[in-house]
């Protein structure tokens, strides 16, 4: 009050000094009742930094091979490019407007191919909605269910967005850390090494907890929750009437024979699940920004109340696209040629591939057993090169990646950004590639390794930041 007071006259001892002083006052004026009006949502109070932004521009700045950001760098399957073509060409009446909550042959196919996998019957207009990518699904989701001072159980490292989300909902994010097992002599992590401590997972849910997201295979982990793990969490969940948001957004690609299980088809859980899934992440195409949640009509009736106020329907051609492409993947379920179990086999071989190379200049990879990242252990690094430049606060993995960017021409992501505030400093000694990509970029990476002189040779003459 008293700050735009002072500055309003000074505003107006200025301009009436000089011959233009209607005018400039008139401007003054306005620009002083601006400024006093709050301009910025409180829900936005915050979040405003995406970290993301500032390390795709710095990419971007540099002759880099990029293994940041998670896209394929190849082309989706032909049958999906394809069912693309048809759906632009085609029918023209997919230029318009479908129905709002999924254009109704994809709500169909979805019902029909997830009701089999996962035991349970759907029905497509009460159990699938359609969304704007997994993105779409979950920003749905956290709007409809979670009320001012609801707490939010996040399991780090997360996927960031969770956090922000919960805060724009009003709610309270509450953390729990997968933490690392004891790793034998010689032998690199494996993500199945990091385990939830089940009391100290028992111990975040309160009264006023109303959801827990969960994310198999996680991103950036890699980490695909088993059976048992599973079922703690759905215990807890139905002990303390909890609903389970569980994004499945790489549910095909695991590998070394493990398997995805969809929490949802654990005993009494369909009635408080919601599963998230991206036609981006599925068909290697995540500039379609195609995803969709199941659910029970009791929790999904909300989220269909979010949709049809905010975005209301999303573009008719991407879900026929993604409609076709699941209609025939249907058919090849299980056989060698579906592209649910080329793609993790593809991926595989790009995780080897990367872990080998990695380990080849000092880097220590986290092998993952699900999705298309992993994290690599950046310690030694740490402790013998800890002056990098950047701000005395900053997290040193951020440091690093920035100046990996800058001398060695890789671009990967600092981890602890999947780390809540308190936790990031705990965390800062890991960062994220990310293989699913081309051989070609796996060539790039390879020469740009060769390049570094070897991790142990620059461990023994750190250069210069
Ligand atoms: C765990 C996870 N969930 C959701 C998404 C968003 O998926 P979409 O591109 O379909 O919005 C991503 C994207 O990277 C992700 O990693």
């Amino acid at each position: 009050m008293f700050k735009n007071t002072a500055t309003v006259c000074m505003c107006l001892s200025e301009p009436l000094r000089g011959r233009k002083a209607g005018a400039s006052l008139t401007r003054c004026l306005h620009q002083t009742l601006a400024m006093a009006k709050r301009l910025q949502a409180r829900r936005l109070d915050g979040i405003d930094h995406n970290p993301w932004v500032e390390y795709v521009k710095l990419a971007s700045e540099h002759d880099v091979v990029n293994l940041g950001q998670g896209f394929p760098d190849f082309s989706p399957p032909s049958f999906a490019m394809e069912a693309f073509q048809h759906a632009v060409s085609e029918n023209f009446m997919l230029n318009q407007y479908t129905k709002a909550f999924g254009y109704p042959p994809l709500t169909k196919i979805l019902a029909s191919f997830f009701g089999k996998l996962l035991g349970q019957e759907i029905d497509p207009l009460e159990n699938v909605l359609v969304t704007v990518g997994a993105y779409g699904a979950l920003f749905t989701a956290f709007q409809a269910l979670v009320d001012e001072g609801d707490e939010v159980i996040i399991i780090e490292p997360f996927f960031d967005c969770y956090e922000p989300m919960t805060l724009m909902a009003g709610g309270r994010p509450v953390f729990v850390s997968l933490k690392p097992g004891p790793v034998p002599d010689g032998e690199l992590d494996s993500s199945s090494n990091w385990k939830l401590d089940p009391a100290e997972l028992a111990s975040r849910f309160t009264p006023r907890t109303k959801a827990l997201v969960l994310n198999t295979p996680n991103n950036p982990l890699g980490k695909v929750y088993s059976r048992e793990e599973l079922e703690l969490v759905a215990s807890l969940c139905q002990q303390h009437d909890v609903l389970c948001i569980s994004d499945e957004v790489y549910q095909w690609l695991v590998y070394d024979g493990h398997q995805h299980i969809s929490i949802v088809s654990l005993p009494g859980m369909w009635e408080r699940t919601l599963t998230i899934g991206s036609a981006g992440k599925t068909f290697s195409a995540t500039g379609w920004k195609v995803g969709w949640v199941l659910g029970p009509d009791r929790i999904m009736k909300h989220l269909r109340t979010v949709h049809q106020n905010s975005i209301f329907h999303c573009p008719t051609q991407g879900q026929a696209a993604v409609a076709e492409s699941f209609e025939q993947e249907q058919q090849r379920l299980g056989q060698p040629d579906s592209y649910f179990m080329q793609l993790p086999q593809a991926m595989q071989r790009n995780r080897d591939h990367m872990i080998r190379s990695l380990q080849a200049v000092g880097l220590k990879p986290v092998i993952p057993q699900g999705s298309y990242f992993l994290v690599t252990d950046i310690s030694d690094f740490k402790s013998k090169m800890p002056d990098l430049p950047g701000a005395a606060d900053e997290p040193y993995d951020r440091r690093f990646v920035k100046w990996m960017i800058q001398n060695k021409g890789l671009v990967a992501i600092p981890a602890s950004i999947f780390y809540s505030g308190p936790h990031q400093k705990h965390f800062d000694h890991l960062i994220r590639f990310c293989f699913v990509k081309s051989e070609s970029t796996l060539r790039a990476m390879d020469e740009k390794l060769k390049q570094w002189e070897g991790g142990y040779a620059a461990l023994k003459s750190p250069p210069r930041p």
